[in-house]
């Protein structure tokens, strides 16, 4: 008997304030036309006040996923959580969601793979759930990277918002159902093209290192763009090689939101029609590691993603990293 890692159910979490293409002229030299056309985005959502962060839409997230999975958190074996912009450097967002689920018996663990945090998170704890160490883990992608963002750099306040989505992954006898394959993959030589430089240890918060160097998000935009057109694609053939799949078999396509652009060229170098693709970028932007999660939520609210599905997602991040899962949902 095969023991396959299967989502059970999922939530998701989002701030209220919204911040559109219009309300982003009034800061920065840019316009609603030009974002559009070259992202696709038309607003995102922010996070606002002192409580709303990547936590507490981690925990928000979670608590929707544990609450329609019907299982109880004393179960949970794992709590992992794919983020680059938790409340602290350290603990982790994951340990804080552990207690307040009250997951007691579950060991608990940040992933830094930036906007392909979901892809790793999941794809690292499916191995745990499959190999028999753990029942049940609560796979968490979030980031609030409007709180890491020069909101005086247009190149990249455009392009963020703040977002999460949770999964509950469990053991399954006997079904077709689960993750089907996976593919990680990292390129450091290119970690220069998106980054933050202070806050780690080589140059710390307040040190002499520090003075001069970027406290942002500072990225070369076009680095990364031709970076993600070729990773993703070369992702999702990866993937479906090793399952055995033609892009005909895939149901849903739900890649990384960061750029429309992006997205329809790896959907054409697929060869898949648009009603197979699923979009949310122009509501929310770039969410980073809340983005596949939160696209797989709303597919499924929006009755566009059904068990039995197979679906394709991949991501790509600062790092470099990129991956892709096939899931049969
Ligand atoms: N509004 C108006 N004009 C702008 C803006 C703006 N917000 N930003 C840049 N411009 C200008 C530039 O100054 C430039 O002007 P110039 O020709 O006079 O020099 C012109 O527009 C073209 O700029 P480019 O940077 O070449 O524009 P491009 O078409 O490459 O689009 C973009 C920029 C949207 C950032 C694109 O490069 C992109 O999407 N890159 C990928 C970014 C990404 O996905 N990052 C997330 C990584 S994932 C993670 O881990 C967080």
């Amino acid at each position: 008997m095969s023991r396959r890692a299967v989502i059970q159910s999922i939530g998701h979490a989002l701030p209220t304030k919204v911040l559109t293409n219009t309300d982003l002229e009034k800061l920065i030299d840019t316009s609603d036309e030009w974002i559009v056309q070259r992202t696709g985005i038309r607003e995102r959502r922010v996070c606002e006040g002192p409580i709303e962060g990547t936590g507490w839409l981690a925990l928000n997230a979670s608590r929707e996923a544990v609450d329609r999975s019907g299982i109880d958190p004393m179960d949970i074996g794992l709590v992992l959580c794919g983020t680059v912009s938790g409340d602290y450097i350290w603990p982790s967002t994951a340990c804080m969601v552990q207690d307040q689920i009250g997951a007691k018996h579950a060991g608990a663990f940040d992933v830094s793979a930036a906007c392909a945090g979901f892809i790793y998170a999941l794809s690292n704890a499916a191995a745990m759930v499959t190999s028999g160490q753990i029942d049940h883990a609560l796979v968490i992608g979030v980031d609030c990277l409007s709180k890491q963002v020069n909101w005086e750099d247009r190149s990249t306040a455009i392009l963020f918002g703040d977002g999460a989505g949770a999964v509950m992954l469990s053991a399954m006898e006997d079904t077709d159902r689960g993750l089907l394959g996976t593919v990680l993959l990292s390129d450091g030589s290119g970690g220069k093209f998106i980054c933050i430089d202070v806050g780690g240890s080589r140059y710390p918060w307040g040190s002499e290192q520090a003075i001069g160097k970027r406290e942002k998000i500072t990225m070369m935009g076009n680095e990364v763009y031709r970076f993600a057109v070729q990773s993703m694609g070369d992702a999702c053939c990866k993937v479906l090689d090793r399952v055995g799949m033609t892009p005909d078999e895939i149901d849903l396509f739900v890649p990384h939101q960061a750029n429309i652009r992006i997205i329809e060229s790896s959907a054409k170098r697929l060869g898949l029609p648009p009603e197979k693709v699923f979009l949310n970028v122009h509501k929310y932007g770039n969410t980073s590691a809340g983005s596949i999660p939160l696209g797989l939520y709303e597919a499924e609210a929006e009755g566009k993603l059904k068990k039995g599905m197979t679906v394709l997602t991949v991501g790509f991040g600062a790092g470099l990293v990129w991956g892709a899962n096939v899931i049969r949902w």
